[in-house]
């Protein structure tokens, strides 16, 4: 097969939700139909249940399960579809946000009864900053939630999304019937605790037949045609470049634990999804199908035996052949690096590949050659650009416990921070390290990996910080700027200055003040 066929079967997206709202049972009936699992459970859950800080240990334990099912890989339609799997829990978001990166397309999970929640909003904006093709997925209509016209307003608003629904749900909870699937135009009846087989698929050429009152009953007959009629008059027809553009995204409606209403967005989403796309570099736009090998690193796993120190780098394929055994160009290094055991997981079974495509996602053992953001290339000077970080919301000073280990410590630290485990800054005034990090659970973390990784003792003192914004404006502005607010002003990995906002009022007010400076809340690997 040549490149251009290996490229147009794959399929690379990933599936986000605020927790609990059914991304693992979702994720588990994609890899049924593909043939990947054969049993619902063979996937471990990738959800850091409900852990408070003092269970981290758990929680790295958990994370540890999720290195297997990172990237789900199966076959279906003759498609090579790849799901790259993102950590549940909030703290962990940059590790998410990091890994839409690295994927072609998303589906959002949005459970009918909480609507739009805290992560979506997150999750959704970030893909939106790169337009992103984003499907929805409301799920659990099998229990009493919010009107599909009231949760499809929820999300259109709070999104800033335009929707087209390509299924419409017949009753809800107890009075749940099933799907109309507009995209097919087939109507799907729903039998609670019944697998949905293809019996329960049928063709409706005419909504307006009486076919459609012996199925689902006259009542509910009338209402979906009403309902059907308000759609085709308020939506727009689905139309699959809007859709590829980011301007509009298809929404569905089922019920994953009952494995309803999923099939059917399955087959659309295979029929629609983008094949791998063109990416963006500091100097040209990568081309899939050009025959030079290029890749970036988006998440490093550490190893939690401690047997094996290495950690795993997972690198997307952006364009070419990888072949195993190869010397590639480490960009950022300059120095050339070949792969023994390049790593593809396919739903928890690890097997060591000869070659990979773009699209896919595979792992490279690493001993401390890769930074997230990280190039590969055939030789040609290139780095991926638009792995985001952002603004972090908890902060603490670190600092050095055992004066016998400085080295231990900033090599620590250092390779913590090349992770993407944390983010940290150099205080101007005192050149103190503040570590950044999106929850409170990565102080607890780092603490436990430096002494247990490095042999580094450290010790955090309090800070009272809102956020950490990085600034730019013209040359003379910024460096006044830096200069009245010195006690306020750290630097990052790069170097790039930042605000140390102590209030958010503080910030506002500064911004107001300085209409110079620009003050942004995310910034780039
Ligand atoms: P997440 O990965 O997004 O965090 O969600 P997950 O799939 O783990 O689902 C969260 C809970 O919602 C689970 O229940 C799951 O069984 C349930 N769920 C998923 N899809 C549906 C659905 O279509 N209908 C209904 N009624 N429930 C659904 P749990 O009790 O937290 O866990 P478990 O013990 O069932 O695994």
């Amino acid at each position: 097969m040549g490149l251009r066929e290996e490229i147009e079967k794959r399929k690379t997206f990933a599936i986000v939700s605020h927790p609990d709202a059914g991304k693992t049972t979702l994720t588990e009936k994609l890899l049924l139909f593909g043939g990947a699992i054969q049993i619902a459970g063979a996937v471990k859950s990738n959800k850091i249940k409900r852990a408070t800080t003092s269970d981290f240990m758990e929680i790295e334990r958990q994370r540890g399960i999720s290195v297997a099912t990172s990237v789900m890989g199966f076959q279906y339609r003759g498609k090579q579809i790849n799901i790259l799997d993102t950590p549940g829990h909030a703290d962990f978001a940059e590790d998410t946000f990091r890994t839409l990166t690295a994927v072609d397309s998303a589906i959002v999970v949005v459970d009918v009864a909480k609507g739009v929640e805290t992560q979506t909003r997150k999750l959704v904006r970030v893909c939106r900053m790169r337009d992103t093709p984003l499907i929805f997925f409301v799920n659990k209509l099998d229990r009493e939630g919010m009107d599909a016209f009231d949760i499809m307003d929820q999300i259109e608003t709070e999104l800033d999304v335009k929707l087209v629904p390509l299924s419409w749900p017949i009753g809800m909870g107890q009075r749940f019937k099933g799907v109309y699937n507009i995209y097919a135009g087939k109507l799907v009846l729903f039998r609670p605790h019944a697998k949905q087989t293809a019996d329960d698929t049928i063709v409706i050429n005419d909504l307006n037949s009486e076919e459609l009152d012996t199925h689902i009953g006259a009542d509910d007959a009338a209402t979906l045609r009403e309902e059907l009629e308000m759609i085709r008059e308020v939506y727009p027809p689905f139309d699959k470049a809007d859709y590829l553009s980011g301007e509009t995204c298809p929404i569905f409606f089922g019920s994953a634990i009952n494995n309803f209403g999923v099939k059917e967005m399955l087959d659309c989403f295979v029929d629609i999804a983008p094949m791998p796309l063109a990416r963006p570099t500091d100097v040209r736009i990568v081309a899939p199908d050009e025959p030079r090998f290029s890749g970036f690193i988006f998440k490093i796993h550490a190893n939690m035996d401690p047997n094996h120190r290495d950690r795993i780098a997972f690198l997307r394929i952006c364009s070419g052949h990888f072949r195993r055994n190869t010397n590639y160009f480490h960009v950022r290094q300059g120095k050339q690096l070949k792969f023994a055991r390049p790593t593809a997981f396919m739903a928890a079974q690890k097997t060591v590949i000869e070659e990979a495509f773009p699209g896919d996602v595979i792992g490279l053992y690493d001993s401390g050659n890769f930074k997230i953001g990280d190039t590969l290339t055939e030789g040609e000077k290139l780095r991926f650009t638009g792995i985001p970080t952002f603004s972090p919301e908890q902060f603490r000073i670190v600092e050095n416990a055992d004066p016998m280990h400085y080295k231990k410590f900033y090599k620590g630290l250092d390779q913590l921070m090349d992770e993407g485990v944390a983010q940290m800054f150099i205080r101007k005034l005192d050149n103190k390290r503040i570590i950044g990090t999106v929850g409170a659970l990565q102080f607890d973390v780092i603490q436990y990996r430096m002494e247990h990784e490095y042999g580094a003792r450290v010790r955090y003192e309090p800070l009272r910080l809102y956020k950490a914004v990085w600034i730019s404006g013209d040359e003379a502005h910024l460096k006044a700027f830096m200069e009245r607010r010195k006690r306020d002003i750290a630097f990052d990995k790069k170097g790039q200055p930042v605000f140390l906002a102590e209030t958010e009022w503080t910030l506002k007010t500064v911004r107001e003040n300085n209409p110079d400076i620009t003050f942004s809340f995310s910034s780039e690997y």
